[in-house]
């Protein structure tokens, strides 16, 4: 088995509880960050999983941690931020989350001979891509590559389902209280990829040095439009509404409104410009993470209906 202690960064998250529990299960010991400790209680059933409190943006926190690890994951993601640096491309923070954050932590790799580093972007990430979110993701990347004494594989997933996901999770929840779905951007495409093949795909990786240097797409084995995805949410779920696909101009009205909501935006203007692009691979699942993409109807009924 190669690398036998792993910080996993965003380990507390959605695709992250699966990986720590992947890894846990490998015999590996993982070590956990988490600016709230309450979120990440989860994983302390798992009996090699550590939870530290902290600060991974302070340099001196992040290289304490890093003494502890052999490899490093990264997982730390956000999908709303604010507009607002100078150039344009991205707001600060989706800067701070998703660029800053991985040079600081390749440059802590280097500098405490921890040689391995997986990092999270997403499918569709482009320096001329038409959001933040794609953007600020490429430049990421850029950082994640950037040290040759760090061997780095960059995994880009399209949308992810799996119990607790927050995407056909949320179809599923606004069904239920709403009368008929207004849907922005229904036209546009997914290939949705299931959390736990995710997870696999970053343990394979550990095990295989062909993934080193790799960028690795990760996407299931159907394409859907969102329309589709809203429906089968609706029809899992038990609660199919009728969907109303809202021409462009309304469905950034409805981002809008969506993102003066208090307590965190349910979708943004910025997640409309995502869907501008079709978030679809370019081939099959790259060899060097061996993993067989399950379909997302013997999963997503399970959960849904819950
Ligand atoms: N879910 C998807 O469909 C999908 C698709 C493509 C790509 N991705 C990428 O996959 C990664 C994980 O996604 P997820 O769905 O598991 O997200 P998630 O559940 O929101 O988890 C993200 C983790 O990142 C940490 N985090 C967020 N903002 C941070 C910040 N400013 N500073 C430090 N830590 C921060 C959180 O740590 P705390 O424990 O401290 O809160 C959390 O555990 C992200 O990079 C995301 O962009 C996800």
């Amino acid at each position: 088995m190669a690398y036998s202690s792993i910080l996993v960064i965003g380990g507390a998250g959605f695709i992250g509880s699966r990986l720590v529990a992947q890894l846990a299960a490998t015999g590996r010991r993982v070590i956990v960050p988490t600016r709230r400790f309450q979120r990440a209680r989860h994983l302390l059933v798992l009996p090699t999983a550590e939870i530290v409190e902290g600060d991974v943006h302070d340099d001196a926190t992040l290289n304490r941690l890093m003494g502890k690890a052999d490899a490093v994951v990264n997982l730390v993601g956000i999908l709303h931020g604010k507009a607002g640096r100078a150039d344009g491309r991205y707001g600060p923070d989706f800067a701070r989350a998703h660029v800053d954050l991985p040079k600081k932590i390749v440059a802590a790799c280097a500098a405490n001979r921890v040689g391995r580093y997986l990092h999270m972007s997403a499918l569709g990430a482009a320096g001329n891509a038409p959001s933040m979110y794609l953007r600020s993701k490429a430049a990421g990347e850029a950082a994640a590559c950037s040290n040759p004494a760090v061997a780095t594989t960059v995994f880009r997933p399209s949308v992810v389902f799996g119990e607790g996901d927050r995407f056909l999770n949320l179809f599923a929840s606004l069904q239920k209280f709403m009368p008929v779905m207004l849907l922005g951007g229904a036209d546009a495409k997914f290939q949705p990829v299931y959390v736990e093949d995710v997870a696999q795909a970053f343990v394979n990786a550990l095990d295989n040095s062909e993934s080193i240097g790799r960028t690795v797409e990760l996407a299931g084995p159907t394409i859907y439009t969102l329309r589709e995805l809203v429906m089968l949410a609706g029809i899992y779920s038990g609660h199919r509404r009728p969907i109303i696909g809202l021409p462009s101009s309304l469905a950034r009205v409805q981002a809008w409104v969506l993102e003066q909501l208090p307590g965190g935006p349910l979708m943004s203007r910025d997640n409309l410009d995502s869907m501008k692009v079709d978030n679809v691979a370019a081939g099959p699942i790259d060899a060097a993470v061996g993993i067989t993409p399950t379909p997302l109807e013997t999963v997503a009924p399970y959960y849904l209906a819950r």
